[in-house]
């Protein structure tokens, strides 16, 4: 849009096509003219310090008569470090917490650095305390963390039905958590950093919740709570065990229901592994 279309335009009108856009962030408090941006100097617009015959006659030919900026080189920026309090304060907020709701308290309070300070919520948990099945997915999206509940947006309708068609149920035995409480800015997988400081508490979650078994959902929740590097194509639908606090709990890797949005061939293994998570919690 040009700046004179925006500056005429009723700021309703502009935020609702922004938002059509696929805008779902106000990333600065500043808006920036960028048609104002500077132009790139080129060997053709760069100023000659001598002018030479060739220079003079080069001013007889035709020149565009604007400016034009071209292709703009832009650095990667080095990751940033997680300014945070980091995985050993992490450790001892969550040995301390006696209760769920103590662990819920303590990860509000914790500096959870920069990626929880553009978070609008700490997306703690849903479903029933206590269930036999607790499921673990990667970290809240744009939705969850709007909500402040994990899994209410198109991958937590679609694990919703595959769990009614089971017979299951967040409101009725089915507890749900992530690895990582806070949205990773433009839904990126979060870093190494942030899983290995958020770490200590989806563990003492686990422990605190006490279920029968734990469902792994994606890479990111197997890989972390499994201390593995293996992917999860390898790993999903393979029995396993986590071993927390001195006790063994039953798990599972199976795909992410945003990767079975993506890729719908795959849903009969997901139906498969929920149809074997029922057998073994049956048998438990
Ligand atoms: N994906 C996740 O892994 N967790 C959520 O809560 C939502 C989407």
């Amino acid at each position: 849009m040009t700046t004179s279309l925006v500056e005429n335009t009723d700021p309703a009108t502009l935020l609702a096509w922004y938002v059509a856009m696929g805008a779902d962030e106000a990333i600065e408090g500043e808006t920036v003219d960028r048609f104002k941006s500077e132009p790139v100097q080129t060997a053709a617009t760069a100023p000659q310090s001598r002018p030479t015959s060739a220079s003079h006659s080069s001013t007889l030919t035709p020149q565009p008569s604007h400016s034009v900026a071209g292709p703009r080189k832009v650095e990667a920026r080095p990751v940033q470090a997680v300014v945070g309090a980091g995985q050993a304060a992490a450790e001892s907020a969550a040995a301390a917490c006696q209760t769920l709701d103590e662990l819920e308290e303590a990860l509000k309070a914790f500096d959870g650095g920069l990626l929880k300070r553009s978070a609008k919520n700490t997306v703690f948990s849903d479903g029933t305390r206590g269930a036999p099945l607790m499921i673990v997915g990667e970290a809240p999206g744009a939705e969850e963390d709007r909500v402040g509940k994990p899994f209410v947006g198109a991958s937590g309708q679609l694990l919703d039905r595959m769990l009614a068609a089971a017979g299951m149920s967040r409101d009725k035995n089915v507890y749900i958590s992530n690895v990582v409480p806070w949205r990773p800015l433009g839904n990126r997988t979060p870093d190494q950093a942030v899983i290995t400081m958020c770490l200590p508490f989806i563990r003492r979650h686990i422990e605190l919740a006490e279920p029968k078994f734990v469902l792994m959902l994606g890479g990111v929740s197997a890989k972390a709570l499994l201390n593995t590097e293996e992917g999860i194509t390898r790993l999903r639908g393979r029995m396993k065990e986590l071993d927390l606090g001195g006790r063994k709990i039953a798990a599972m890797p199976a795909y992410h229901p945003a990767y079975l949005l993506r890729q719908p061939h795959l849903k009969s293994f997901a139906w498969r592994d929920l149809l074997a998570v029922k057998r073994t919690l049956a048998s438990l």
